[in-house]
């Protein structure tokens, strides 16, 4: 039986709002059409893995204090989970897969809502472990642009989320205090270090997972981001 999400409501000392981009703004599972172009049938099988590598070499390397940029990651993921799927990936292949990846879909209410939060005088940006290269690829040209004060990358510094160092880019170049702040993620991981952080935290919880059974739990829970704007 799914639990109800508590009803959220926007805390009056928020001044800044922050979004995380892969997964809760923009859908990663969005490159399939791509991956099935070029290897029929295996679309799914393929952009599942990818992510799925993507997000684990990137944890593997901030713990072996080998950081690489999220572009190489993103590519190292996708050469593994075409060979993973039996198939043989091209440097062609690979760059019209990774120019994919820089033009993912955004999710439905993705926009409308930064715009209604815009409108309300919130503070708003993006923080993404993406590199600036990736992610001015992916809001380039797009209305996302008009709505977002910052747009902040962990290749500044060098640390991927969910480490305090990373976080702490947010305080410093948008110069609020965490409190104040509210941070958007799809990914579990991602709120567990925004809430170590000692940001307030939402889990946009678009698959309908079980919740971690870490002693971080985000302050809410919404099934997408429509109820951010309803307050
Ligand atoms: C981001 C993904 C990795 O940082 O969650 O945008």
């Amino acid at each position: 039986m799914k639990e109800k999400n508590p009803p959220f409501h926007l805390d009056s000392n928020i001044k800044t709002i922050v979004f995380d981009v892969y997964g809760t703004l923009f859908d990663v599972s969005s490159v399939k059409k791509a991956c099935d172009q070029l290897f029929p049938l295996k679309g799914e099988e393929i952009s599942h893995t990818w992510r799925k590598k993507q997000i684990e070499y990137m944890f593997l390397l901030q713990l072996i204090d080998r950081y690489e940029s999220f572009d190489s990651v993103t590519r190292r993921a996708l050469r593994h989970a075409v060979h993973a799927s039996g198939e043989v990936l091209s440097t062609d292949q690979e760059d019209t897969l990774f120019a994919a990846y820089m033009k993912l879909e955004a999710f439905p209410e993705s926009l409308e809502v930064l715009k209604m939060l815009q409108r309300k005088g919130y503070h708003i940006g993006v923080f993404s472990n993406g590199t600036n290269t990736m992610l001015g690829g992916l809001l380039q040209g797009t209305a996302f642009l008009d709505q977002l004060d910052f747009i902040l990358s962990v290749d500044s510094k060098k640390q991927y989320k969910p480490t305090k160092a990373a976080y702490q880019i947010v305080e410093t170049d948008t110069k609020t205090n965490p409190e104040d702040t509210l941070f958007v993620s799809s990914n579990g991981w991602d709120i567990v270090g925004a809430n170590n952080y000692g940001f307030q935290t939402v889990w946009v919880n678009r698959a309908g997972q079980t919740k971690d059974e870490l002693s971080l739990p985000p302050n809410y829970i919404m099934d997408d981001l429509s109820s951010l704007a309803g307050n």
